[in-house]
């Protein structure tokens, strides 16, 4: 049984002052929500890196995780801007995204890039969220899958096997347009990538990693992709700003489980 995980990309917002008030208000809603639910789940957030330390302490002795949105491919050097995976561990971060849309087509991060990022963080036992998704012309081309299949490649030559890994599902298109995949187009994507994974390490492997979706999600439409058997829930882009909308989306999400 896989753990459901509703893990927010803030990306560039937010100030620092505002990371506080936002974790209380989101333990509010998760300490309503769990009273009603009693079910289980996992929160992680990922603010911007220079907030990980007030996000942090905000989330002491919760069960609010926290994350970074990129890591760099070594423990530490000359790599001006980057941030050491060491210290995200030392931070006490234990979650780093990866090979998110938005590093691969606004900073040119390729699949190359992605590995060291990734090998990196394994060595350090952070959690990697593995960010794949075509843009609407690939989708148009028929190149889904290919597109996904390629970015999963670097699986192929970094250390997973063992270890915990998530899968982020993100079609370029429905990242910030409002327009998000259809339950059946995110199943559709989510049961080839499990298969892939089962083909190319192990059917254990396969059923024990989760996959997430993320595109416009909001609280509006998460009962509806979660209630697909290989969405295990989010990667929350605009929607985790506000955390009584974040909190919506792990509410609704979560009844289509209950
Ligand atoms: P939106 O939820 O704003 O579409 O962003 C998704 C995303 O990029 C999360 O990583």
């Amino acid at each position: 049984m896989r753990l459901p995980l509703f893990a927010a990309n803030w990306k560039m917002n937010k100030a620092v002052s505002e990371v506080r008030p936002f974790m209380l208000a989101l333990l509010e809603g998760l300490h309503v929500l769990s009273a009603k639910a009693g079910t289980h789940y996992e929160v992680m957030i990922a603010p911007p890196a220079t907030h990980l330390m007030t996000a942090r302490e905000a989330t002491q002795k919760t069960p609010i995780q926290i994350g970074a949105q990129n890591c760099g491919q070594a423990p530490s050097g000359a790599f001006t801007g980057e941030i050491s995976p060491v210290v995200l561990k030392e931070l006490g971060c234990p979650w780093v995204i990866l090979g998110h849309s938005e590093r691969r087509h606004l900073y040119l991060e390729d699949d190359n890039r992605v590995l060291g990022r990734l090998q990196a963080a394994l060595k350090e036992g952070l959690l990697p969220i593995l960010c794949v998704g075509e843009t609407l012309p690939e989708r148009k081309a028929g190149q889904t899958m290919a597109v996904v299949e390629r970015q999963l490649g670097i699986l192929k030559n970094a250390e997973v096997a063992g270890k915990s890994i998530v899968i982020a599902y993100e079609p370029v298109w429905a990242i910030g347009t409002g327009e998000n995949a259809t339950p059946a187009q995110a199943q559709e994507v989510h049961q080839f990538i499990r298969s892939w994974l089962k083909t190319h390490f192990s059917p254990a492997f396969s059923e024990k990693t989760r996959i997430l979706y993320g595109g416009s999600v909001k609280p509006e439409n998460s009962a509806f992709l979660m209630s697909e058997p290989d969405v295990d829930g989010f990667l929350v882009g605009g929607a985790s700003l506000d955390a009584k909308s974040f909190s919506g989306i792990v509410e609704n999400g979560l009844k289509s489980r209950s």
